[in-house]
């Protein structure tokens, strides 16, 4: 089963492709609700109302090259399958928030996967998108925010390799700390 993170990076995909210039993944573990949530907030084009129901159905989708959407119903059906749910709310002209929760403990959720290494990778290839990526634990919080890292940088170019490497360790040395579960 496809790990989480990769799911993340389709959701986000979505967001880039809705020409978003501000995006949020915020994860939040809470072992008291055994809940595993997700939300990607960004500032695109939204989705009109009409369309907000369908978009999470597997035959649709708004591209021409393909005639079926699969990444949100993929998740939708994969946070279902552990309790879950998956929501849209969108404002067309301002943006959309994908929220989908999932079975924390339960057998199907699939793990968390390489989420430092999609975030790393999304800061360092589209620098004119701001990233915030917040994790929530049971013992603490991690906040990275391309904006304060490009200030941290000091003019040393985020595309740069050195750079991405660096980040991956920094994220997962965080998360670490804030104990996520994998
Ligand atoms: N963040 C978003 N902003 C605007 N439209 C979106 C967003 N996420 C999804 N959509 C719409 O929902 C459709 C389905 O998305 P998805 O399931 O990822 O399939 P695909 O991206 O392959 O079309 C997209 O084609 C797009 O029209
Ligand atoms: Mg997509």
């Amino acid at each position: 089963m496809k790990e989480l993170a990769l799911h993340i990076l389709d959701i986000v995909n979505n967001s880039i492709t809705a020409r978003a210039t501000h995006i949020t993944i915020a994860i939040e573990e809470n072992l008291s609700r055994d809940s595993y949530l997700i939300k990607v907030i960004d500032n695109g084009k939204g989705i009109e109302a009409d369309m907000i129901d369908k978009v999470t159905d597997p035959f649709i989708t708004s591209r021409t090259t393909r005639k079926v959407g699969l990444g949100l119903s993929l998740l939708k059906q994969n946070a279902e399958r552990t309790g879950g749910y998956l929501r849209l709310e969108s404002t067309p002209g301002k943006g959309t928030t994908v929220e989908c929760c999932l079975g924390l403990s339960n057998f199907d959720r699939p793990a968390i996967g390489d989420i430092s290494g999609v975030v790393a990778m999304l800061a360092g290839s589209f620098t004119d998108i701001d990233f915030v990526y917040s994790h929530h634990t049971d013992v603490g919080q991690y906040l990275f925010d391309t904006k304060e890292i490009k200030n941290a940088l000091d003019g040393v170019p985020i595309t740069d390799p050195s750079v991405r490497r660096f980040l991956v360790e920094m994220i997962d040395e965080n998360l670490a700390e804030i104990k996520i579960i994998r």
